[in-house]
């Protein structure tokens, strides 16, 4: 299980995600990008993968685009429909794993937001859902998603981290009204590239006693810019633009902490395989 597979992390993702993205410069338009990529691309159907609570998917869903949502995680699922319901919508959001997904219909625009193929810890796994989400694209269809490029800095110093190294993330107000605060301890493989560790919830009393603590497993992996360019190309897509933040802000040669990929679907004969 992996940190959103969790009911009370579900439950609590919209509250901590607020506080974590309010004052974050790169988070600025997140929403409104991909409603201006849904406007353009997403006549043909739209479908957001690793949804979450669905962020992204009610926020087009307001503004007039029915997307379907899917997620791995029940838990996210249940939280993004249970949302919807809420907003009188009735939406086609189900559990299932990026790389085996099929809804039965095709779309003209897939968007994974907020690092969901970051999610996917091999390269092998990775081309198994471009491969897999290329099957549920029209011809030409677009497919979002975002990276992170490695930082040097970042991985120096996780590589050092210990189980127990944990560092306060954040303070946030829970589901149940109580005072929570999130730390987390991550190291970094740099081997498997893989970064991976717990995050720690602590919920406090209102005198701020700890009464209660939940560790949380979390295994990202992080992709260098070339070595996603290959694999974009080994399963059947090209390159429209890469951006580096929600303004449209193209990334150019520098290392940026948020790489947005917008692909297309090559339409060939080849089979891919
Ligand atoms: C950081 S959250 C982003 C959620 C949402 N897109 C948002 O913007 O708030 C990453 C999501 O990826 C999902 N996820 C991880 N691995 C997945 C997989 N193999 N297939 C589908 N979803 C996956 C997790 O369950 C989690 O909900």
């Amino acid at each position: 299980m992996d940190l959103h597979d969790f009911k009370d992390v579900a439950e609590n993702y919209d509250r901590y995600l607020d506080v974590m993205t309010e004052n974050e410069k790169s988070h600025e338009h997140f929403q409104e990008f991909y409603y201006e990529l849904a406007k353009k691309y997403g006549e043909g159907g739209v479908v957001d993968i690793a949804c979450g609570t669905g962020a992204v998917l009610l926020y087009l869903a307001e503004k007039g685009i029915i997307a379907d949502g899917t997620d791995l995680s029940e838990e996210m699922c249940r939280m993004a429909s249970d949302k919807a319901s809420q907003m009188g919508l009735n939406l086609n959001i189900y559990p299932a794993d990026m790389t085996k997904f099929d809804s039965g219909r095709k779309y003209s625009l897939a968007i994974i937001a907020r690092s969901g193929f970051m999610h996917l810890p091999t390269p092998i796994l990775q081309k198994a859902a471009l491969l897999n989400i290329r099957e549920q694209l029209v011809d030409g269809g677009i497919l979002t998603l975002n990276t992170f490029d490695p930082f040097p800095p970042h991985q120096a110093v996780q590589m050092k981290t210990g189980p127990d190294d944990y560092s306060f993330r954040l303070e946030y107000v829970n589901s149940d009204g109580k005072k929570g605060k999130i730390y987390n301890a991550i190291s970094y493989d740099p081997v498997s590239q893989i970064m991976s560790g717990n995050w720690k919830f602590e919920t406090l009393d209102d005198d701020g006693n700890v009464i209660d603590v939940r560790i949380r497993p979390v295994t990202m992996r992080q992709t260098y810019r070339q070595e996603m360019m290959w694999l974009i190309e080994l399963c059947g897509f090209e390159l429209v633009e890469l951006y580096k933040d929600y303004n449209f802000e193209k990334a150019g040669d520098v290392s940026a902490h948020n790489l947005i990929w917008v692909l297309r679907k090559k339409c060939l004969c080849q089979k891919y395989a």
